[in-house]
């Protein structure tokens, strides 16, 4: 894999912040789905990472009525969320930093519940982000990831296609997430894979975000590839596409991967 990627990623990140839009494979059907394996409820208090512009942390808050801490890594990212959660009006409920994944700022099994949604894949030493998650979830509490998976090895170009344009790498094959979880001392790892097709991911992406912010994502990426020289550079390398991405979501789906951190749950009677 060529070396330019974490600037890719970086890149992808930086624009997506401007643009208002970020996003997960199977949209809001695979956070209900990663919240009801995680045991989400009113009383949980939950980690999200990498939270982008904060649409995880708001709907488990309006749905479930429980606390949430998102963290990202960037700052923009963070006001994003912070400006969501006064629009949706669960701002005394969310909170919002600045954090790094591999290095959470937060003391030992502080959460009922962490949730990662298409995160680690970007992540340099995601053995490192999983043992932070590990560490300040509760025992007894719930990991939970969504990660992109290849569902069939990948045709030639297409993981190259992911890393040029995103900085994203994927485990060869699904079982690596699973893996990796049970690697970081989580036990009971349950996986669930899903395929998605592009209509309906774009149809579902539309639908959460609403008119308005997707006119103004949709407005502004034009812009932004016309005013930002890092734009013009992801819209060149976007523009580069191999002819089996055409085909990608026949061999690209999303993996759900949640495991119990072992030991008794403190009493709190
Ligand atoms: C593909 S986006 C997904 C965002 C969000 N989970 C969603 O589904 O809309 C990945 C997010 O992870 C964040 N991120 C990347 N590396 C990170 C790290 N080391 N620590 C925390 N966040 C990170 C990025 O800034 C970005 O917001």
């Amino acid at each position: 894999m060529p070396e330019e990627s974490p600037e890719a990623a970086k890149t992808y990140f930086d624009l997506q912040a401007e643009w208002g839009m970020t996003k997960h494979v199977g949209v809001l059907e695979a956070t209900q789905e990663l919240a009801v394996e995680c045991h989400v409820s009113t009383d949980s208090y939950v980690l999200v990472v990498g939270c982008g512009v904060g649409i995880t942390p708001c709907y488990l808050a309006k749905q479930h009525g429980c606390r949430v801490v998102g963290v990202d890594l960037s700052q923009r990212m963070v006001d994003r969320s912070n400006e969501r959660a006064k629009k949706k009006g669960v701002q005394d409920l969310v909170e919002f930093r600045q954090a790094d994944a591999q290095e959470l700022p937060f003391e030992n099994s502080l959460f009922d519940a962490v949730m990662c949604e298409s995160v680690n894949a970007f992540i340099p030493d995601r053995r490192k982000a999983a043992r932070e998650y590990v560490r300040v979830v509760k025992p007894g509490g719930y990991v939970g990831l969504n990660e992109c998976v290849w569902v069939e090895p990948p045709l030639p170009g297409m993981a190259d296609y992911m890393w040029r344009m995103m900085g994203a790498e994927f485990f060869p094959s699904h079982e690596g997430w699973k893996a990796l979880l049970e690697e970081c001392g989580l036990s009971e790892v349950i996986e669930r894979i899903h395929t998605v097709n592009v209509l309906s991911q774009w149809y579902d992406e539309t639908r959460q975000l609403g008119p308005r912010e997707i006119a103004a994502a949709y407005l502004s990426f034009p812009l932004q590839c016309i005013r930002n020289p890092a734009g013009r550079r992801f819209m060149r390398e976007a523009l580069r596409v191999p002819r089996s991405l055409f085909k990608v979501f026949k061999y690209f789906g999303y993996g759900l991967y949640v495991g119990i951190k072992p030991g008794k749950p403190a009493d709190v009677s």
